[in-house]
């Protein structure tokens, strides 16, 4: 029993110690704090130590205390990581506020996850629900990652991008829907990635029905002998109503990229 402790013990510093190290080597800010002012202070790192309490609780099968453990370290940290998420070495959160990594989420080692990172879940599907993460990967602050997606390893996610595909590894992927703007360091080339010209299937509709309604008024201007009699007895409704296909947009485009 006390060997046991002992090792539980041994094993808490040295995850402590790995994690502190994960701040250093990735948060400039923690350079030049000390140990005590990391651990203290960094609620990634406090987040950190409650899941894997509330992981091994859940592991174990002990009702309720794991997400009593789990809603203590949000209600502290406004990290919110769901007891049964499998967790790698050396994760480091940092800043963390409105971090979510849902239940089903499989996170490798050394990854790095910035202030309002979801790995989450879409609708209400059950099974594995939420993404997987391999090794060394960064995701930006804000970045949505939804569904059972895998995001190989070393790949960079930016701020605020939207991923609902998998990620090759070594790739940086930006915006909404997400994108992959580098592979492996260099610009991805060849006809799929036009990013900034994607077609438009309901401007294009509109197109189509205007031409239509154009082709219909001509049709009708033929015919106009008949009821050009109709209008001298008072029964035109005026002006004929015209349609203009939509003009192209201008500009950046939001998609980004
Ligand atoms: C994506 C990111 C990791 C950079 O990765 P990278 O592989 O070094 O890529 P680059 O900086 O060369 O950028 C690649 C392209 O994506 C664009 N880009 C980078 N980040 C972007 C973002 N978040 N959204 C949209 N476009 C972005 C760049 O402008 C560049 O465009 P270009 O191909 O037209 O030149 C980084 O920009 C990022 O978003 N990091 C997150 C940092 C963060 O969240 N910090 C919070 C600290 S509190």
């Amino acid at each position: 029993m006390l060997s046991s402790g002992i090792a539980l013990a041994r094993r808490m510093l040295f995850e402590v110690r790995r994690d502190v190290a994960a701040a250093r080597q990735r948060d400039p800010a923690a350079r030049e704090a000390s140990t005590l002012e990391i651990v203290l202070t960094w609620p990634g790192i406090h987040a950190m130590l409650a899941h894997r309490v509330a992981h091994a609780l859940s592991d174990a099968r002990i009702p309720l205390a794991p997400r009593l453990v789990a809603l203590v370290a949000r209600t502290l940290t406004a990290i919110e990581i769901h007891p049964a998420a499998q967790i790698g070495e050396g994760l480091f959160i940092d800043h963390g506020a409105g971090v979510v990594i849902g239940e089903t989420a499989q996170i490798g080692a050394n990854v790095t996850l910035y202030q309002g990172v979801t790995l989450g879940g879409t609708g209400f599907a059950s099974g594995k629900r939420h993404p997987t993460v391999e090794d060394n990967v960064t995701i930006g602050s804000g970045a949505k990652l939804l569904g059972p997606i895998r995001v190989g390893h070393g790949a960079k996610i930016g701020a605020n991008t939207v991923v609902i595909n998998d990620v090759p590894p070594n790739t940086t992927v930006v915006g909404n829907p997400g994108h992959p703007v580098r592979v492996e360091g260099r610009r991805p080339e060849g006809p799929d990635t036009d990013w900034i010209h994607l077609p438009d299937p309901i401007a294009e509709a509109i197109e189509a029905l205007a031409a239509r309604i154009g082709a219909l008024e001509e049709a009708l201007g033929d015919a106009g002998a008949g009821t050009a009699a109709n209008a001298r007895n008072g029964k035109a409704s005026g002006a004929r109503a015209s349609a203009h296909p939509p003009k192209p947009r201008k500009g950046r485009n939001p998609v980004g990229g």
